[in-house]
């Protein structure tokens, strides 16, 4: 499997896949909607059957801690891909917040 992974679906990890060919992809919005609707963040949210790995990727977008099992080499590679790009945009969200959050003090007045 010859390229890197640099698509939306796939994440962009280096991983060396190129495209998410798996059969039944699932809105990503939709799988945060019903996590929202089991689970408080925070929680763990257990896949055991990832395919590519939408309901890890809406977890980690929504602040759960996700646990996800694979049989097929090929599919977990494409859903690890997707949750490390996931978990990537999160961090980087959460620094970003850090950096340029209006620092308290700057608001009490002497
Ligand atoms: C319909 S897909 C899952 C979609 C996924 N839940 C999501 O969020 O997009 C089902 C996946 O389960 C995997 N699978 C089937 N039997 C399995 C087993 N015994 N253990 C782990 N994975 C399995 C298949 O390879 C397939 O990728």
């Amino acid at each position: 499997m010859p390229g890197r992974v640099n698509n939306p679906y796939a994440g962009n990890s280096g991983i060396e896949i190129q495209h998410n060919h798996h059969p039944t992809v699932k809105p990503l919005s939709l799988m945060r909607y019903l996590i929202t609707l089991v689970t408080r963040e925070g929680a763990t949210v257990l896949d055991p059957f990832l395919g590519s790995g939408s309901t890890g990727v809406a977890a980690v977008q929504l602040g759960r801690s996700f646990v996800g099992c694979e049989n097929d080499a090929e599919y977990f590679a494409i859903a690890q891909a997707r949750i490390e790009h996931a978990v990537r945009q999160v961090a980087e969200a959460i620094c970003q917040d850090l950096l340029f959050a209006p620092r308290v003090e700057q608001f009490v007045e002497q």
